[in-house]
């Protein structure tokens, strides 16, 4: 497309527009009852079934969406990314998370140079250290085995490891690897946070990880010199050394902060900090954790995908598909939010991982090319596993507001349990919520039916559901670290693949900074009253008024005072 030609300019756009009027008066009933068309919008890869047949959609929809993604060239914009061409132009960067697992034998070129070695150097050196702190060959200061680890980071530098690990912590296989082991995760720049991490761990037996992309995160690096701080307190600044290691593009700065560039982990620029899970950031960890054998197999569920996304035709393409209709649902049918329900206890953090790969990719404003959007792009994401989420916000998504939703359900628990005369194993009785909420949502129930029930006519409006409410279900097979592998892959190429056709730079995220740079001036306030006494000055009143607050109601703080670290 010409520069500043946008999507919503093209036929196909437009033909959308237009076909929104043609399904105004189809209800999800009546297209349920076309068999031809569901079994048509069943679409199974490498184990998984994605079902999309609850979607405000007929057959010509998707020839439309198909249409559009033409227009949008997306085919060719797939291409550019798997190919290094630098995608994310307002930071002149190529966007390869797919060579972060590609196996050792594929060949990726960002800026001229195959990146697959570097990668698998990576990895290798992962896997030769995580064998050495699992094995005990690699101890701490006064000669013990590093059991817990702590990995500090923000963002994409732990939203997506939390996830993996979460989901993995139940699996069997990898539970079994990780026996007497713990990992944990600081994040919030809140001294609680510090003090929950360190609460029962011993700096003797603890590895601290440090993980950021830039290695200058406000947040990150002053709970990094918080651990290091309660290292060296303990033990001596001498064991730091080998009670921390880092995670980081910028091995410069992981120097100067006193690491052994030798136990660095090193990553690239093009990898973005949301997509960076299959890098050292989640590798690292979750080896330490639960052994390298197992984290590659999350890989190569990841990769997985990769080789579907870019070769699967568009009516058979899982990432592609679910970027169309959530395009067709936010654009279209002008529904702005998106449930991610998992039936799974052990995806619990799915839906927060999936909010920073979506909000922080497409919650964009203007078209790549800087020219301000007519139309919205990105959407609001949300979700709690099922059933939780059914106790608590499902009443809005029924008779409420209407939420496209995720159904995700896995056909074997990782934990099974059957109880002897119940009428269905617990996994069953999860699972029955799975299936009936998508026909829940899709049917309603009318008025006529519940007279047929003889409800008291002055309860009716309250009981009836109107309905036509969208989903489409996923199910994987099982839960291990393949499928969370799969999982992930597919959600992060659904999001570029909005993108995409949005025309926006889901690569970039400059709206993060203003809000950084303002807490700067805060900052250089707090300390200029504290320490002499300055009055607030240059802020609005708004902020003035509360800030004197602060300062006045903490005064008995002292100007200088000695470490303190958190004691629970
Ligand atoms: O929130 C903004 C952000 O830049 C994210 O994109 C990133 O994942 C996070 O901060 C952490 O950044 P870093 O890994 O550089 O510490």
């Amino acid at each position: 497309m010409a520069s500043t030609t946008l999507i919503c300019d093209t036929e196909p756009w437009k033909d959308l527009k237009a076909h929104v009027e043609d399904l105004k008066n189809t209800h999800l009933r009546d297209l349920m009852n076309d068999k031809e068309r569901c079994q048509s919008m069943m679409v199974e890869f490498d184990g998984m079934l994605l079902d999309y047949s609850r979607q405000r959609a007929t057959l010509e929809t998707m020839d439309k969406l198909y249409k559009l993604a033409e227009a949008a060239s997306l085919k060719q914009q797939i291409n550019r990314m798997y190919s290094g061409e630098h995608i994310n132009s307002t930071e002149n960067r190529s966007v390869l998370h797919v060579a972060l697992r590609a196996p050792r034998d594929a060949v990726i070129y960002s800026d001229g140079k195959n990146v697959v070695p570097d990668v698998w150097n990576v990895l290798d050196k992962i896997k030769a250290f995580s064998e050495k702190v699992r094995s005990g060959s690699w101890v701490g200061a006064t000669g013990k085995p590093l059991k817990d680890v702590i990995a500090i980071g923000i963002g994409g530098s732990f939203l997506g490891p939390l996830f993996v690990h979460t989901a993995l912590q139940t699996d069997p296989e990898a539970a079994e690897f990780a026996k007497e082991r713990q990992l944990r995760f600081l994040a919030n720049v809140d001294p609680i946070d510090v003090a929950r991490n360190i609460a029962g761990l011993n700096p003797e037996t603890t590895l601290v990880v440090v993980v950021s992309k830039t290695f200058t995160t406000a947040e990150t690096m002053l709970n990094a010199r918080t651990l290091r701080e309660w290292i060296s307190s303990a033990l001596g600044p001498s064991a730091v050394a080998k009670h921390m290691v880092a995670v980081s593009t910028n091995l410069t700065l992981v120097e100067k902060f006193g690491i052994d560039t030798n136990n660095a982990f090193a990553f690239w620029d093009w990898v973005g900090g949301r997509y960076s899970v299959c890098s050292a950031v989640g590798v690292l960890p979750l080896s330490l954790q639960y052994g390298f054998p197992i984290i590659e197999k999350f890989l190569k569920g990841a990769s997985s995908i990769d080789q579907h996304f870019c070769s699967a035709p568009f009516e058979n393409n899982i990432p592609v598909l679910l970027g169309l209709l959530s395009v067709w649902n936010v654009s279209f049918l002008g529904y702005p939010a998106r449930a991610i329900l998992p039936y799974s206890q052990a995806l619990e953090k799915f839906a927060p991982h999936i909010q920073q790969v979506s909000m922080e990719s497409n919650g964009k404003g203007v078209s790549i090319d800087g020219v301000p959007l007519p139309y919205e792009a990105g959407e609001i994401d949300f979700g709690e596993p099922g059933t939780n989420g059914q106790h608590s916000f499902y009443q809005l998504i029924h008779q409420g507001r209407v939420i496209p939703c995720d159904f995700i359900g896995i056909v074997k628990s990782q934990q099974p349990v059957y109880l002897k005369g119940e009428v269905v194993s617990n996994h069953d009785e999860l699972m029955s919520n799975f299936f009936a909420q998508p026909d829940a949502l899709a049917y309603g129930k009318t008025a006529e039916q519940l007279l047929k029930e003889n409800v008291p006519q002055h309860l009716i409006p309250h009981k009836t559901f109107s309905g036509n409410r969208p989903s489409l279900s996923l199910l994987l097979p099982s839960l291990n670290a393949y499928n969370i592998g799969q999982l992930l892959a597919s959600y992060e190429h659904r999001i570029a693949v909005e993108g995409f056709v949005w025309g926006i730079n889901s690569f970039d995220q400059w709206g993060v900074e203003l809000g950084k740079s303002l807490a700067t001036q805060v900052r250089k306030q707090l300390h200029a009253s504290r320490t002499k006494g300055d009055p607030v000055e240059g802020f609005n009143f708004s902020t003035t008024t509360l800030l004197t607050r602060y300062l006045e109601a903490s005064s008995d703080i002292p100007a200088d005072p000695p470490t303190i670290l958190p004691r629970i």
